[in-house]
């Protein structure tokens, strides 16, 4: 019996044969490297396929109406990711992801001043937001971090957008008990022409993600966001953010089947990203003008994906 014929009886492959064939290729090239260690890493690649495949098979024998919830949902479970946390145990994320479809999603909006608006303390995953940066907005920073600190679950966090002019100022303002500092991801908006801070001499091709936390969180993520090269969308809102750059945000920062808010909705460039990423959403917007332009997209955005 050879090694490999050892391996194949011990790690009880799915697919003996392509496993025996990667083997004697794996071998070949790396006759100094463990074998044992490969046939681990190929046991857990067939793991996580069939995973995949078992968890589409559910997500089918769910009366789902909708094409796009379903086809949607698909890809969510199709993700590595996903189908390795999955078998690590999580899992909520399926069963998150399954009481959205049936019908458990939250899409409210409210014209408002945030600090006005009674949301429910502890209810909400992770907050997405980018407030105004002009200096005569400094103080809705130390009132973001106050709500968030509220209505933020236990371990969810806050992601905040923040200008750069005042970053000292923002950071010490954002300083409260209960609401940890954690990291700063950078946000990237590449293109030809970049805003120009003549007062400080700087093209900028990025601006900072502030990221706190609400007691201690459990997530992993990279701290790199990206939007598409001159994705610079301002048909929504003056401030508006690209669809590329918050798609790539939300992904990164919530699962799906949580509830994001955004307390400074704006055009709703953040709700449309979470209806369309399957997330539940909460916009808040103080303007009147802004909010009639958000809520007309993310209504039809929400009829588009919601119908048979
Ligand atoms: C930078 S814009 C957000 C743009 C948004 N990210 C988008 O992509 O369209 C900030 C928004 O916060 C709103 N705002 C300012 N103060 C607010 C408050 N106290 N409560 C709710 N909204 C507020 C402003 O009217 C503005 O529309």
């Amino acid at each position: 019996m050879t090694v490999i014929d050892t391996l194949i009886r011990d790690f009880n492959f799915s697919d003996a044969e392509k496993a025996r064939k990667r083997m004697q290729r794996y071998i070949k090239m790396y006759p100094e490297n463990d074998l044992h260690q490969y046939a681990q890493k190929i046991k857990r690649e067939e793991e996580i396929e069939l995973t995949k495949i078992q968890l589409r098979k559910e997500l089918r024998s769910y009366p789902i109406k909708s094409k796009y919830l379903l086809e949607e949902s698909c890809k969510i479970v199709n993700d590595d990711r996903f189908a390795e946390e999955f078998l690590n145990g999580q899992r909520d994320l399926f069963d998150k992801l399954i009481s959205y479809l049936n019908g458990n999603r939250l899409f409210k909006l409210y014209n408002n001043d945030f600090r006005k608006v009674k949301i429910a303390d502890n209810s909400v995953d992770v907050i997405v937001t980018d407030p105004p940066y002009p200096q005569k907005f400094l103080l809705l920073y130390r009132d973001l971090a106050l709500f968030a600190e509220k209505v933020l679950k236990p371990g969810g966090s806050l992601f905040t957008m923040a200008g750069q002019s005042y970053l000292p100022e923002i950071m010490n303002l954002m300083n409260i008990p209960g609401l940890n500092y954690n990291w700063t991801l950078c946000y990237l908006t590449p293109g030809g022409q970049s805003p120009q801070l003549w007062q400080r001499k700087v093209n900028t091709f990025w601006k900072p993600v502030l990221w706190y936390v609400k007691g201690k969180s459990s997530r992993w993520l990279g701290d790199v966001v990206k939007s598409d090269v001159n994705d610079n969308d301002k048909s929504h809102h003056f401030w508006g953010q690209s669809l590329s750059g918050m798609s790539d945000l939300i992904k990164r920062v919530s699962r799906p089947g949580e509830t994001v808010l955004d307390p400074f909705m704006g055009g709703g460039t953040t709700g449309a990203v979470c209806l369309l990423a399957l997330r539940n959403f909460i916009g808040i917007e103080i303007d009147k003008e802004a909010f009639i332009t958000a809520e007309k997209r993310l209504k039809e955005i929400n009829r588009r994906i919601t119908k048979s």
